[in-house]
């Protein structure tokens, strides 16, 4: 694995090995082999776990971390992407994670880049976020041990995320029974080449399944597309714990990336049940499955 910028470019091994180097590191049967390397975070959109997580991988893992001030930076007088990351590189930076609201923008970057640092993509517009993947597929795996076969419910706004494409490619790899739930104006239009149901009603979508994974509601994205009614979407696609004990199976796993906005996709109530913890426990994870993606990436050639 050179770089990690969408899960079509890792092999079935590569997502394997982080899964069992992730574990090592939970378990504390493994010593990280990255230290003194540095990691710059690039984080040009907002993010609370995806950026405080790879900061605390990185620490864990022996690393100096600089975190990258999108807002103050040198890029505001025109200094270009590329010659940036150039500069960090020759600073002694050794992999950056980059957020940014435009799809595809760091393979672009990457092309440019002379230099072997090395990429994360830390999640690019609507395209791709596969360390959310990764961290989600973890959690799958330490809950019920396979995806294999079982039906795993996406919720919400699939068009729009980049959680939901990740999470598509990747468990559709692992043999999943993969089903989707939302309106029309959330669809995505590739479901057949993963072999994903789709459903509009929530209630028929969920019958019976192992996983539930519900997205976040994204206004910012949908207002500048004439988003329809909140509280509609409140009033058909809100999960709560009297749908969730009334379709699903009676062991399903609750899961969310995060940020969650209470009482609209998911009721505050449901959130701070027992079954709304494994939405922080998929945060948890999250933090070894970024050590060990550090580790894939940095562990071969010495410090420079
Ligand atoms: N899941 C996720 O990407 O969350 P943040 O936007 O807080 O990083």
């Amino acid at each position: 694995m050179e770089h990690l910028i969408d899960i079509k470019s890792i092999s079935k091994e590569d997502i394997l090995n982080i899964i069992k180097i992730a574990k090592e590191f939970k378990t504390g049967t493994r010593k990280s082999q990255v230290q003194g390397k540095t990691l710059s975070l690039m984080f040009y959109e907002n993010s609370t776990r995806t950026r405080c997580s790879f900061e605390m991988a990185a620490k864990k893992s022996g690393m100096n971390v600089i975190n990258f001030d999108a807002e103050h930076s040198s890029i505001s007088k025109g200094e270009s992407f590329k010659d940036t990351v150039e500069n960090l590189y020759f600073l002694g930076v050794d992999a950056v994670v980059i957020r940014h609201s435009l799809s595809g923008i760091i393979n672009n970057v990457l092309k440019l880049v002379k230099y072997p640092i090395k990429f994360i993509n830390g999640g690019d517009g609507t395209h791709a976020h596969p360390s959310q993947a990764l961290l989600d597929f973890y959690t799958m795996l330490e809950k019920i041990n396979t995806v294999e076969n079982k039906k795993i419910v996406i919720v919400g706004d699939i068009r729009h995320s980049r959680v939901a494409k990740s999470n598509i490619m990747l468990l559709s790899e692992f043999g999943a029974d993969l089903h989707v739930v939302s309106p029309s104006y959330m669809e995505f239009e590739n479901y057949d080449s993963f072999k994903v149901k789709y459903h509009k009603d929530l209630k028929e979508g969920i019958k019976d399944a192992d996983v539930i994974m519900v997205l976040r509601v994204q206004n910012e994205r949908l207002e500048k597309e004439g988003y329809p009614d909140s509280i509609e979407y409140k009033r058909l696609y809100e999960l709560d714990t009297n749908i969730i004990k009334e379709y699903a199976s009676k062991n399903v796993i609750l899961m969310h990336p995060g940020p969650v906005n209470r009482n609209m996709e998911i009721s505050s109530e449901l959130l701070d049940n027992d079954m709304g913890k494994t939405i922080l426990e998929q945060a948890q994870n999250g933090v070894y499955v970024r050590m060990a993606i550090l580790d894939m990436l940095l562990s071969k050639g010495g410090n420079r």
